[in-house]
């Protein structure tokens, strides 16, 4: 993934625990990496050490730090660094989410090896809808999850968020039953 997520997880991290937590959770990863360079890809496997690592070393659950993660995303990340972009997808939760399967298209144009999810959006309702998620990354279902709330607090929308189909369960894909007030 590109270095602006190891970047963001850095941010989140040091915003509430602080560098020196940052940099016992890079050793515990076993990158060496001073500084993350936001446009340029490394490993999955390194993002995947860092949130490991970082959820050992804070004792939070990967789970609760992804979804951290997911809102952390939205608000500090694509609202400070892309808030045109995030903008320009819509006025509303509902609007958003309709966008969301051609948002990372324009990203691309950015970011050209990005290797992004694939959205398809379902049974489209004034206040709800069905969320169909694509990646062949496992375990970032929580992010998902995260992102939403996140979204939620963008546009000042309560919203609720359930799986209600699962990859690991032998589908093609993950669900997500996302319903905003
Ligand atoms: C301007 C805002 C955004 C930017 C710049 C952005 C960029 C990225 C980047 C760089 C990655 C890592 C993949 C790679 O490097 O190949 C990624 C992954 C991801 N993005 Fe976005 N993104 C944005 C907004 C969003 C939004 C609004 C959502 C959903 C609400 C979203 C959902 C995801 C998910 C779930 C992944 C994890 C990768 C996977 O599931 O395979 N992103 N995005």
């Amino acid at each position: 993934m590109y270095g602006m997520v190891n970047k963001a997880i850095e941010q989140m991290v040091v915003m509430h625990h602080g560098e020196d937590a940052w940099e016992k959770i890079k050793v515990k990863a076993g990158t060496s990496i001073e500084v993350f360079i936001s446009n340029e890809p490394y490993p999955d496997e390194l993002t995947y050490a860092l949130v490991a690592a970082a959820s050992e070393s804070l004792q939070v659950p990967q789970e609760k730090l992804l979804h951290a993660f997911g809102e952390h995303w939205i608000l500090h990340t694509a609202m400070q660094s892309y808030g045109g972009l995030m903008r320009a997808a819509g006025r509303s939760v509902g609007e958003f989410l309709s966008n969301l399967p051609n948002f990372h298209a324009r990203v691309s144009m950015i970011f050209p090896k990005l290797k992004p999810p694939r959205f398809e959006c379902s049974d489209i309702t004034e206040h709800s809808l069905n969320l169909h998620y694509h990646s062949d990354r496992p375990g970032l279902q929580p992010f998902v999850i995260g992102l939403m709330h996140g979204l939620g607090k963008m546009f000042n929308t309560p919203v609720e968020v359930k799986q209600t189909q699962f990859k690991h369960q032998g589908h093609t894909h993950d669900v997500f039953s996302v319903v905003w007030a």
